[in-house]
Order: C-alpha cells, then sequence, then structure tokens
C-alpha cells in the first residue's frame, strides 16, 4: 500500500532541481510553530495476529507555543471498521481527552510534543520541484529517525511546508508504516 502512494506521487515530480551556486547541502528546518492543515493518510500494519490498512483524512491544527495539538480524523480499516473521532492533546497539562461520538474519555498524556522541527542529523535527500517548468513548486527531501520511527519527508523549499510524508516503524511485535499527503496548509 506504502510503496504504491509513494510511486503515485513520485509521477507527479517533474524534475530535479539544478543547484546552480550551491555549495552546500540546506540545513534542516522548522515548520512553522502554529499551522493548521488537513493530511490525507494511507497506513499499513502487521501485527503477530492481523495485520491490514487504513485510509482517510486527519485534519490537524498544531500550537507549539501554547503546547497542544487538536485532530479530526475519519479512517476506515481494511476490516470494515470506521473511527471517526477527535484527539485534543494538552502537553503543559498532560491531559489528552479523545471525543468519539458523544463520549468523551480523558487520560493523562505521556511523552513529548512532536516537534516542529527536524532533528539536526537529518540527512539531506535532494532537491526537486513539482509542477511544471513554468509552476514549479520547489521542495526538499530529508530522512531522519526520530525516537524509533523513520521519517522520509519532503518539505517546500519556503517556508518548510511538510507536503508528503512516509513514516515507517517496527517493533518485534508490530511494524507499521503511514504514508500522509499534507493537502492544505495554512499558517497561522
Ligand atoms: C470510508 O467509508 C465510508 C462509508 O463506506 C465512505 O463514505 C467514505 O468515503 C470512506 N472514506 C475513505 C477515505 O475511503
Ligand atoms: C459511534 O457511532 C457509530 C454509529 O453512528 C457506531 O457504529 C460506533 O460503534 C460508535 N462508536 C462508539 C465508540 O460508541
Ligand atoms: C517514544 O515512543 C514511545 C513508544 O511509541 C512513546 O511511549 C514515548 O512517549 C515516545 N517518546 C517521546 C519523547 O515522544
Amino acid at each position: 500500500m506504502m510503496i504504491k502512494l509513494v510511486l503515485l506521487l513520485c509521477t507527479a515530480v517533474f524534475g530535479v532541481l539544478g543547484a546552480p551556486g550551491l555549495t552546500e547541502a540546506p540545513t534542516p528546518c522548522c515548520t512553522a510553530s502554529q499551522w493548521e492543515g488537513v493530511m490525507l493518510e494511507v497506513g499499513g500494519y502487521a501485527a503477530q495476529s492481523h495485520a491490514g490498512f487504513l485510509k482517510g483524512s486527519i485534519a490537524v491544527s498544531y500550537d507549539m507555543l501554547g503546547k497542544r495539538v487538536a485532530t479530526v480524523s475519519h479512517l476506515n480499516y481494511s476490516a470494515g471498521a470506521q473511527s471517526n473521532m477527535k484527539v485534543i492533546q494538552d502537553f503543559k497539562g498532560g491531559m489528552q481527552y479523545v471525543i468519539m461520538n458523544t463520549t468523551c474519555t480523558k487520560s493523562a498524556l505521556k511523552g513529548a510534543m512532536p516537534p516542529n522541527c527536524m532533528p539536526d542529523d537529518a540527512k539531506f535527500g535532494g532537491g526537486f520541484y513539482f509542477g511544471s517548468p513554468s509552476s514549479q513548486l520547489p521542495c526538499q527531501r530529508w530522512l531522519y529517525t526520530y525516537n524509533g520511527t523513520t521519517f522520509d519527508l519532503t518539505v517546500t523549499q519556503q517556508d518548510c511546508i511538510p507536503v508528503i510524508e512516509t513514516e515507517y516503524s517496527g517493533t518485534d511485535a508490530e511494524t507499521e508504516c503511514r504514508g500522509k499527503n499534507i493537502g492544505s496548509v495554512f499558517e497561522e
């Protein structure tokens, strides 16, 4: 599933950007500290007893300054289940709220807020553009690992806005990969 997504998106890539006068690789960048966007998501998972894939959309509101993230997701699973839920994560208060149908479940929130910057050791994977020569969206590809998950992230050259992300994580018990096509990003 994942590989299909990546190949599909690659057909939209028109050419590799030349790097006239570029003498050193660009440095890893930070997305805006406050943004909202819609991610189209395709994912697959495999556990000891079952495997499957999911697809759907997730609307994200990200606020690094207020230390909170809210998502509204509509996901369909290959097994037939559907999940529509809203998750509010308050990293300052250490609480998470999951709202499904009319039920709200509150729980303690562990872990750190996902950073809006790539790690300093992110590896530059090259520059290219989407579109045609006369209408280009110059992008950069970055590869890194954060907390056990491998990321392959494409961002716009200007403003570091995520365009495509694939994530892969695996433990002995479970592997999971996800692809996101971040449709529209509205900065603060
Ligand atoms: C999820 O399933 C519902 C009901 O079958 C359908 O209306 C919707 O379009 C599906 N969404 C996706 C992303 O496939
Ligand atoms: C939410 O509602 C849908 C039908 O509207 C139902 O199929 C589903 O089981 C409900 N989920 C929960 C967690 O109550
Ligand atoms: C790292 O991942 C583990 C397992 O997914 C999670 O429990 C933990 O909170 C994460 N740590 C951070 C800093 O996000």
